[in-house]
C-alpha cells in the first residue's frame, strides 16, 4: 500500500504543513460520508438535476475501501481528516490504445484547507498507487463550470477531452426562472 508520509504543502501564510495521505478503512467511513454530501451539495450549484435530500449517494465507499481495484485515500493533518479521493481501474472502450484505465473520484478537501495543493497531493498518491498497478493513463470527470476543481486538477497536469452537453425537455416551472 502507498502513503504519502510527511509531504509539505503550503499554507496561505507560507508556512509548510505535514499533510500525510493514507489508505482509507472501514473505520473512516462515517467522516467520507459526510465528505460524500459535501461533494454532492456542491455540485448541486453546477446541476439542477441532482435530486434534492440526503438519499442521494455518487459512490459505494464501503464497496471501493473493500475492492482490490479501488484504492480510497484519505489526507490527515494531525490526526483530522481533511481530503479524500479514490482511484479505480476500469476497462477501457475497445477503440482506445490502452486497455485499462484508472478512474480519479471522490476528490475533496474541507473548506479552511483548500487552496493550500492538499488535491494535489492526494492526486499524486493516487497516481503512483495506479502505475504500480501497470495502469497508465487516468481519467476523471467533473463539471465544466466547477472553475476550482478544474484549475486544482490542471495543476496536477490534466488536459479537458470531453464536454458532456445536456437538455431537458420539460417545460420551464416558474421556480426555474
Ligand atoms: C476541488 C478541490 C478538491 C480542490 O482541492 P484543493 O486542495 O483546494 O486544490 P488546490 O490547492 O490545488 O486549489 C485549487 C484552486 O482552489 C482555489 N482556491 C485557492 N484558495 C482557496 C481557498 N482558500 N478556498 C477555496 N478555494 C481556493 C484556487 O482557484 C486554486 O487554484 P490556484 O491555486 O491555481 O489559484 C476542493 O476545492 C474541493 O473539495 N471542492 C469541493 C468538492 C469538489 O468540487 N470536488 C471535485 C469534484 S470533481
Amino acid at each position: 500500500m502507498l502513503s504519502m508520509r510527511g509531504s509539505r504543502v503550503s499554507t496561505q501564510q507560507e508556512q509548510p504543513m505535514t499533510v500525510n495521505v493514507r489508505p482509507a478503512t472501514q473505520d473512516d467511513l462515517q467522516i467520507l460520508l459526510e465528505f460524500e454530501q459535501a461533494i454532492i451539495d456542491a455540485e448541486r450549484l453546477f446541476d439542477d438535476t441532482i435530486r434534492d435530500g440526503f438519499d442521494v449517494n455518487y459512490y459505494d465507499l464501503e464497496g471501493l475501501i473493500a475492492s482490490p481495484e479501488a484504492e480510497v485515500v484519505v489526507a490527515e493533518l494531525d490526526s483530522e481528516i481533511i481530503g479524500s479521493g479514490f482511484a479505480k481501474i476500469e476497462p477501457s472502450e475497445s477503440y482506445l490504445k490502452h486497455d485499462q484505465h484508472s478512474y480519479l473520484g471522490f476528490m475533496y478537501v474541507i473548506p479552511k484547507h483548500r487552496g493550500k495543493g492538499v488535491n494535489g497531493k492526494i492526486v499524486e498518491v493516487l497516481e503512483a498507487w495506479s502505475a504500480s498497478r501497470g495502469v497508465n493513463e487516468m481519467k476523471l470527470e467533473v463539471y465544466a463550470d466547477n472553475i476550482t476543481a478544474r484549475k486544482a486538477y490542471e495543476k496536477s497536469g490534466y488536459n479537458s477531452l470531453i464536454l458532456t452537453m445536456r437538455k431537458g425537455l420539460l417545460p420551464k416551472t416558474k421556480n426555474d426562472l
